[in-house]
C-alpha cells in the first residue's frame, strides 16, 4: 500500500473535516435568467483604455464564444470577472445578488466562478485521480486532501468528471505523461471538481492537434446546460464549430453579437479584422 493510501485511510475526509464537503452556491440568485451582467465596466492601464464601457450578459446555462483581435481586452475581461484587475467603473455582478467587484479572486471562485487559464497547470507527480481529488478540496492545503478518505459519494464524483473529460482509461496515469490535449481536459475536469457555475476558458485550443480540438468542443458543449461557458478563442473554425452566440470584442468594447454568420458578415467586424 503506497503511502498516500496509507494517509487517505487514516480519515474519513466528509467526517473529519466539514469544509471540504461541497459548497453551497444555491444563494446565487438567477430568476431572471442570467448568471452575468457585465455592465459599463472600463479599465485602463498606464492612460491605454483595455476595456471601454463594455457591456454584455450571459444566461444561465449558455455557451458564448468571444472572439477579437489580439489586445481587444478579452483576458482583461475575464480578468475582471474573477477579481485578477479591478475596473476603473462599472458593475459586474454574479445573479442578481452577488456583487463580484466588493470579493477577493479566492470568494469569487469559491461562489462558483471557476477559470481556465492557457498553460494547463496540473500537478505533473500526480496521476489523474489524485489531481480531480486535489481539485476537490479547492483552495485548501494539499496536505489536508491526502490526510482524509474519499467518501463514495466523493469517489463517484470523480469518476464522473473523469468520464464527462474523457479520461476514465488513464485514471492511474501521471498527469505529467499525458499530451498536451489530455492536460488541458483533466485541468478542465479539476475546475468541475468545484462545481462553478460559470466557467471561463481562455484559448482551450491552442496547440492542440485537430482529433483534439473536435474532442475539446464536445467537451464545453456537452458543459453547457448545466454550466453557463465563455470561450475565448483565435480559432474561427473551433469557434464555428461549438459556436451559438458569438461576441466580438474590439478595442475594449463589443462591436457585434449574434451567430457565427451574423458577426462574419458585419461589415464592422469585417474592417477589424481586415484591418490586423
Ligand atoms: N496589467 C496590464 N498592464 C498594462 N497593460 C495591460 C495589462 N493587461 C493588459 N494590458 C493591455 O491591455 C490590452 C488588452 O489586453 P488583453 O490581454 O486583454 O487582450 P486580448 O484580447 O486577450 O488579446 P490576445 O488575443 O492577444 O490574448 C493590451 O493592449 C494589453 O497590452
Ligand atoms: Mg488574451
Amino acid at each position: 500500500m503506497s503511502v498516500l493510501e496509507n494517509l487517505r485511510q487514516t480519515f474519513r475526509r466528509d467526517q473529519v473535516f466539514d469544509f471540504v464537503n461541497k459548497q453551497d452556491y444555491s444563494q446565487v440568485d438567477t430568476s431572471h435568467g442570467l448568471i452575468l451582467y457585465v455592465e459599463d465596466v472600463s479599465v485602463s492601464f498606464d492612460g491605454f483604455k483595455a476595456i471601454n464601457e463594455l457591456n454584455f450578459y450571459i444566461e444561465v446555462g449558455e455557451l458564448r464564444c468571444m472572439i477579437g483581435p489580439n489586445g481587444a481586452g478579452k483576458t482583461t475581461m475575464m480578468d475582471i470577472i474573477t477579481g485578477k484587475t479591478s475596473p476603473d467603473k462599472g458593475s459586474v455582478w454574479f445573479g442578481q445578488n452577488i456583487n463580484l467587484l466588493k470579493m477577493t479572486e479566492p470568494e469569487i471562485a469559491q461562489a462558483g466562478v471557476g477559470r481556465k487559464f492557457q498553460k494547463p497547470t496540473v500537478f505533473e507527480h500526480h496521476n489523474i485521480f489524485e489531481n480531480l481529488e486535489m481539485a476537490m478540496a479547492g483552495d485548501k492545503s494539499v496536505w489536508s486532501t491526502f490526510r482524509a478518505r474519499l467518501s463514495s459519494e466523493q469517489h463517484d464524483r470523480i469518476t464522473s468528471v473523469m468520464e464527462t473529460i474523457g479520461l476514465s482509461d488513464c485514471a492511474k496515469q501521471r498527469a505529467g505523461a499525458l499530451s498536451h490535449g489530455q492536460k488541458q481536459w483533466l485541468e478542465i475536469g479539476m475546475l468541475l471538481m468545484q462545481n462553478p457555475k460559470l466557467l471561463l476558458v481562455d484559448e482551450p485550443v491552442a496547440g492542440m492537434t485537430h482529433q483534439e480540438m473536435d474532442k475539446t468542443g464536445e467537451l464545453l458543449t456537452s458543459l453547457a446546460g448545466e454550466h453557463s461557458v465563455v470561450v475565448v478563442e483565435h480559432d474561427m473554425d473551433f469557434v464555428r464549430s461549438i459556436a451559438k452566440k458569438v461576441s466580438v470584442l474590439h478595442q475594449g468594447s463589443i462591436l457585434a453579437e449574434g451567430s457565427m454568420d451574423e458577426v462574419q458578415n458585419n461589415q464592422r467586424v469585417i474592417e477589424v479584422y481586415l484591418g490586423e
